[in-house]
């Protein structure tokens, strides 16, 4: 889950990381009254969007009195950028900027640990820093299991070319910058710009905050981080009922047991929908126990869809074999009843396939195809997308 940038600014206030006093606000009254509250001097009014580059869009700007930061906000407020509307602001406080650094501490897969970034040229052309003079941006990867200690972070500032005036100063941020990633389980925490201000202080002016939410159990208090507006309305359905979907952009509905078998779908969809204009709707992950009340969730979420014009129920028998995941389809159709209205395409193969068929052959479904393999039921379903 990503977080607003004055979720991630809390965050670092509450592991103690330097940071100015920021106010959120969804209106321009709200806004001058933050700014007032903030003392009524500089402040800086900034969209909250869950994507970069908000400065060069014009999402960021500096007021020299509430009055201004109240016309900053009414600018600001209902402002797109990259395809997020911005729906609130935060005013902060503003800084005498002498320097902008940059920090970042992100997941290297690949290499199965930490990887550092940091420069000392930061600010908002760090990603023409990042292509024309890769040198500028030093990489140090860090071992999960020592983390950014002392020395570690002495390396960093070292490697990126601090000058030694500030360099202790900006270390001791980057112990304190891993001790939010540890502690609140980030796979990305960034800060650009890192300054150093006229009067010699360093601050995380700007905070990006990436959280595992595969660690979520670990973390009550990230569930209110969530931006519940911006969920998709299915996706919200689906994980109330434990369904790992996914919504797409397409008309053909799919619905596997296993993530891997669903990935393929998705892409034999994809490839027979092309003679057809259709493309899959959804990705949704029943597991391994299908059984008549998953499949029935299964199939509620994604006839819910309003894009959605057809079915490909794409089953493996493993454990739970194709007898039972037949017999699964048919009382989910059952439960279903008048809610079911779109054809489905069914394919089982695997363990007992044969009474996996039979089943579905006995209950003969108006609605329901079954088709023998993976190829030809994608071209079905498509097929029958594009028809309706
Ligand atoms: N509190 C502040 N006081 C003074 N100047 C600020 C303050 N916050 C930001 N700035 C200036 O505005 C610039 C852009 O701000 P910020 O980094 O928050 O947005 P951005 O980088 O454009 O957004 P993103 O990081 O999402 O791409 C900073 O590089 C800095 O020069
Ligand atoms: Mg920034």
């Amino acid at each position: 889950m990503d977080l607003f940038e004055y979720q991630a600014r809390d965050l670092f206030e509450k592991h103690g990381i330097p940071v100015l006093r920021g106010i959120v606000a969804t209106t321009p009254a709200e806004a001058r009254a933050a700014a007032e509250e903030l003392g009524g001097g500089t402040v800086v009014v900034k969209a909250q969007v869950k994507t970069g580059g908000r400065g060069k869009a014009g999402g960021v700007k500096l007021a020299h009195d509430p009055a201004e930061a109240e016309a900053h906000a009414a600018q600001i407020l209902g402002m797109d950028i990259k395809g997020h509307t911005v729906h609130r602001v935060m005013v902060a406080e503003g800084a005498k900027i002498a320097e902008e650094y940059y920090f970042s501490l992100l997941l290297d897969r690949s290499e199965r640990r930490y990887l550092a970034m940091c420069s000392v040229e930061g600010g908002m052309d760090i990603e023409t820093l990042a292509v024309e003079r890769p040198e500028a941006l030093a990489r140090v990867p860090v071992d999960p299991r020592t983390g950014i200690d002392e020395a570690k972070a002495a390396e960093i500032v070292a490697a990126a070319g601090f000058a030694p005036d500030v360099a202790d100063k900006v270390a001791a941020v980057l112990t304190q910058l891993w001790t939010v990633y540890r502690a609140e389980d980030a796979t990305l925490v960034e800060v650009n710009p890192l300054v150093r201000t006229e009067d010699g202080t360093v601050l995380a002016l700007d905070a990006k905050v990436s959280l595992d939410a595969n660690a979520d159990f670990r973390h009550p208090d990230h569930a209110a981080l969530e931006d519940k507006s911006a969920a998709d309305p299915l996706e919200a359905k689906a994980k109330a009922l434990d369904l790992n979907y996914v919504k797409l952009d397409g008309e053909v509905g799919v619905i596997g047991n296993g993530a891997g078998l669903v990935m393929s779908t998705l892409d034999v969809v994809a490839y027979a929908g092309e003679e057809h204009g259709v493309r899959p709707a959804n990705f949704l992950d029943i597991g391994g126990g299908a059984d008549a009340d998953i499949m029935a969730n299964g199939l509620d979420v994604i006839l819910g869809d309003q894009q959605v014009r057809s079915v490909f129920v794409n089953v493996f028998g493993g454990i739970t074999a194709c007898d039972e995941v037949a017999n699964g389809i048919v009382q989910a159709l059952r439960l279903l009843g008048d809610a079911a209205t779109k054809p489905l395409v069914v394919r089982l193969d695997g363990n007992n396939v044969e009474e996996g068929r039979k089943i579905l052959a006995a209950a003969a479904h108006p609605l329901v195809t079954e088709v023998a393999t993976m190829d030809e039921a994608a071209a079905k379903a498509a097929e029958l997308a594009a028809a309706k």
